[in-house]
């Protein structure tokens, strides 16, 4: 959601905030802003506009000691008195990541103490409580006011009274220690800290920490001092360069290859210990629930239709948020399996949390970041090595996690005995094979551009799959609505007529993901009813399925690729197609409106 930033250095540190926060900026950008302290006061300068003209603002500023923030707004409007940071008098200045739930009640206690309130956020309560208990000493304050807080929050302060002091705190949101020359550093994420600090530290939940120039104290949530350990930070050097791509999207559709060579990288045989699994913990489990949100539960929906499959064992797959409200049935039995980009959203972080609770305590994370949450708090991990995705829209995390989980099918296949050596051998090479055929995928763009042009001028889409590829035509939906804002809605090809159908005129494109397998003569049935109510029909299909263009139909064609793993490949022409769409109605593609990457609050 948002991203903050905090240095405390010998030198001056406001190009490095501002530098950070551009890398934070597709976290959230409703607003941004910084403060420093400059000469002994701080300086605030705030903004509804994007972090390059919070930099034009700050042209000429120097400063030793600062905060920023970039916003994704939860309580009041996006409005620059309601941007971070928030003042409290002319001593205290403070950003936030997070949602404070008993803010109402702090806010009526801190107006009934004397204090006024110029914004509608519940971050200007934290400024005020942490005013309301400083005594001289920042840190100290902080510990003070965060025993009070309730929900969740990383928090960055300052004092005016303190030249060269920031403190941080955690509970519910990351935050991360940086330490590079000369200077002190807490950031929402590493990725922010890539050009100022060489080695960084995952702070844990409920620490406090106090930057100075010179070290960094961390306290635990039991008060006690604790040191943390330090990781360098080399992972993230050029992980923010555009290249030669228009877009971070862009870039990272064309990433896959890589990405998924890396994510198989190193893997020599199919074994639970693939995902620290040193204990039988997968072998035992007689159901998987797997737990996502958006993209990624897209890649957990195509997952169940391998591991039922394939290892014969029944699968769950919920929408993380439904999960945790809903009054389910446990069964200690269970593998469950988080599947997440960041390993921080809200949802599922919260849902694992609630399976846990519920007795439900084999837990695998499969995530794209090392020291995210999920990865501490899961006894089992699996790491993808996508590399840092900016674009909002998820594109190369989606398929190294199916990457992840198709390994995840084939190991619990292997433990049962339905895969012997030889044949989980012969599936390892098929997915040696995926980067190849990712780049023939990715040689369709031409195509798809054309195809883009006609969906420019279209108000609505309807995506068909079957099978393991209806999930692959959620997806595809999915993308094109997040940045293209056509409304879009996939179906499972066989329910077209069961309703959808009446929305089919000459006016609606129907996208098919038509690969070459077992429901492909029931699919191409579905295709007929489509073009017999005029709709236009654009397939994505395999070599040999005999589905030609013509008129209303448009194909386009897809390497050869190993059948198991074809929902990989087919999703490469879709991100291509909701990507070309969108440049072509000239939307933000990075950042399209209303969303954030990293969805850390509930
Ligand atoms: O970080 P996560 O994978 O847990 O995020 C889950 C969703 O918020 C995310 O996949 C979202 O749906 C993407 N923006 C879709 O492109």
């Amino acid at each position: 959601m948002c991203g903050i930033v905090g240095a405390a250095a010998r030198h001056d540190i406001v190009g490095a905030l501002l530098e950070g926060l551009q890398r934070l900026e597709y976290r959230g950008y409703d607003s941004c802003g910084l403060a420093v302290l400059d000469g002994g006061a701080i300086r605030r300068l705030r903004t509804t506009e994007r972090v390059a003209d919070l930099r034009a603002q700050a042209a000429g500023l120097q400063a030793g000691t600062g905060i920023c923030h970039t916003r994704w707004a939860t309580h009041g409007a996006p409005a620059t008195h309601n941007a971070h940071p928030m003042l409290s008098g002319d001593a205290v200045a403070l950003v936030h990541n997070g949602i404070i739930e008993n803010h109402e009640e702090l806010r009526a206690q801190l107006q009934a103490g004397g204090y006024s309130f110029d914004s509608q956020t519940d971050t200007e309560v934290i400024a005020h409580l942490v005013h309301s208990v400083y005594r001289g000493d920042l840190f100290a304050a902080v510990r003070e006011a965060v025993r009070r807080l309730r929900g969740a929050y990383a928090i960055a302060v300052l004092h005016a009274a303190e030249p060269g002091v920031v403190v941080g705190a955690r509970a519910g949101s990351p935050l991360v220690l940086g330490a590079g020359d000369g200077g002190h550093y807490i950031a929402s994420d590493a990725l922010a800290l890539a050009g100022s600090a060489q080695r960084v530290a995952w702070l844990e939940e409920g620490d406090i920490v106090r930057i100075a120039p010179d070290g960094a104290q961390v306290v635990d949530a039991a008060q006690q001092p604790v040191q943390r350990a330090w990781h360098p930070l080399g992972a993230y050097g050029g992980a923010t360069e555009l290249g030669p791509y228009r877009h971070y999207m862009q870039k990272e559709i064309f990433e896959q290859p890589r990405a998924v060579a890396d994510t198989l990288e190193g893997i020599g045989a199919l074994d639970a210990s693939l995902f620290g699994d040193g204990d039988g913990a997968l072998a035992q489990a007689r159901r998987v629930l797997i737990l996502a949100c958006g993209t990624s539960y897209y890649a957990g929906s195509v997952a169940r239709h391998w591991i039922e499959s394939l290892a014969r064992i029944p699968v769950d797959v919920e929408v993380a948020s439904e999960y945790r409200t809903r009054d389910s049935v446990p069964d200690a039995d269970t593998l469950v399996v988080a599947v997440s980009q960041s390993g921080e959203t809200a949802d599922t972080l919260a849902a694992l949390r609630h399976a846990r609770a519920l007795g439900m305590t084999r837990q695998l994370a499969i995530c794209n970041v090392a020291g995210s949450a999920m990865m501490r708090e899961c006894g089992l991990q699996f790491l993808t090595h996508a590399g840092v995705e900016i674009g909002v829209a998820s594109t190369k995390a989606f398929t190294t996690q199916l990457v992840a989980l198709a390994l995840l099918a084939l190991t619990l296949a292997g433990q049962r005995g339905r895969l012997d050596a030889q044949q989980q051998a012969e599936q390892l090479q098929g997915l040696r094979h995926l980067p190849a055929a990712l780049q023939a995928a990715l040689a369709t763009e031409p195509q798809i551009m054309a195809w883009a042009e006609a969906f420019t001028r279209k108000p609505n889409a309807l995506f068909l799959g079957r099978g393991m590829h209806y999930p692959i035509a959620q997806e595809g939906a999915l993308k094109l609505k997040e940045i293209s804002y056509i409304h879009a809605e996939a179906y499972p090809a066989g329910e077209l007529k069961h309703g959808p159908l009446a929305l089919v005129t000459d006016e609606m494109p129907v996208v098919v993901v038509a690969p070459n397998d077992a429901l492909l003569d029931k699919l191409k049935s579905n295709l007929q009813e489509v073009r017999a109510r005029g709709g236009e029909l654009y397939v994505m299909t395999d070599a040999g399925t005999a589905i030609e263009s013509s008129a209303g139909v448009h194909v386009i064609r897809l390497p050869e690729h190993y059948a198991l793993l074809s929902p990989i490949v087919h999703v490469v022409p879709l991100q291509l197609l909701a990507y070309h769409t969108a440049v072509a109605r000239g939307t933000d593609v990075d950042k399209p409106r209303n969303l954030a990457k990293s969805v850390t609050v509930e």
